[in-house]
């Protein structure tokens, strides 16, 4: 796995001059905040060795070297989801390229379902906590000393700083900013009426089928982390409006602007 992980940094370090020391990795519908970085050099992960191949819907599956305001960041354009059949360890690689590039700082988006009975379809939240519901876990197996310490603490796999300044930067733009906890899970299904419940009573603010195992990676390498979700569909009991992906699509891409504007800020000040 290090002799991956090295073969393919010194592939990224022998194409782009000034590293980042910031990534972004883009979820469902959040794409277009490409369009708002400058300098931009695209590497599509056919290219990269060792990378996997994304395939859903949506994903387009670049690296994206460039400027977001006046900072370096590489995006990720398209992520790797469990549901697509890759294992743990190749969903979380590029996590370990980028620590292995010098990167300190990790930014994820997501879509999510809300079960939280304040959210409305199109809001975002602030990634407070996780519940880690995924049947394998990126880190089983050898753990290389290399890359952290055999039982990383969880305890603030996202950064509190980092949320105070969203919080800061979606009053100062009036946006409706929420807070909660993301329960990650397998899909491709959505919940039924009853899992949405479920998920809601042990704690869940919100479930989706990404980012949980990118952080728990990025918190093992020692990387800063801000999570971002767009609320894109509501469940739970009582609910009987029926998601599909289109829809989710379709909300994400409405939340987008107020995403924009905290990435973009955060990015900035962080
Ligand atoms: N459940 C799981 N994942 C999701 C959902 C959902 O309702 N919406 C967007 N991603």
């Amino acid at each position: 796995m290090l002799e991956k992980i090295n073969q393919t940094a010194d592939f990224l370090r022998s194409k782009v001059t000034d590293m980042p020391k910031i990534a972004i990795i883009l979820g469902t519908g959040l794409g277009p905040i490409v369009d708002h970085m400058e300098d931009k050099q695209y590497i599509p992960y056919g290219e990269i060795p060792n990378f996997p191949v994304s395939t859903v819907e949506g994903h387009s599956g670049n690296l994206i070297f460039g400027r977001l305001g006046d900072k370096r960041v590489i995006a990720m354009q398209g992520r790797f989801h469990y549901y697509e059949g890759y294992d743990m360890k190749a969903v979380t690689f590029p996590v370990r390229v980028f620590k292995a590039l010098g990167v300190e700082t990790l930014f994820v988006s997501n879509a999510s379902g809300g079960m939280n009975k304040e959210f409305v379809v199109g809001d975002v939240m602030t990634i407070t906590d996780h519940i880690n519901l995924f049947p394998e876990h990126p880190l089983r197996g050898k753990n290389y000393n290399e890359l952290g310490t055999r039982f990383p603490a969880m305890t603030n796999a996202y950064d509190k700083e980092l949320m105070a300044l969203a919080d800061k930067i979606a009053e100062e733009n009036g946006i409706r900013l929420m807070h909660g906890v993301y329960v990650g899970v397998t899909g491709p299904t959505f919940e039924t009426p009853a899992e949405y419940e479920f998920y809601r009573v042990i704690g869940g603010d919100c479930v989706g089928m990404s980012t949980v195992p990118e952080v728990i990676v990025a918190n093992h390498a020692g990387m800063r982390v801000y999570g971002i979700s767009v609320i894109t569909d509501l469940g739970g009991k009582d609910v009987t409006q029926v998601p599909t992906h289109e829809e989710v699509q379709q909300a994400a891409l409405i939340a987008q602007p107020k995403c924009l504007t905290i990435m973009k800020e955060l990015v900035n000040r962080c």
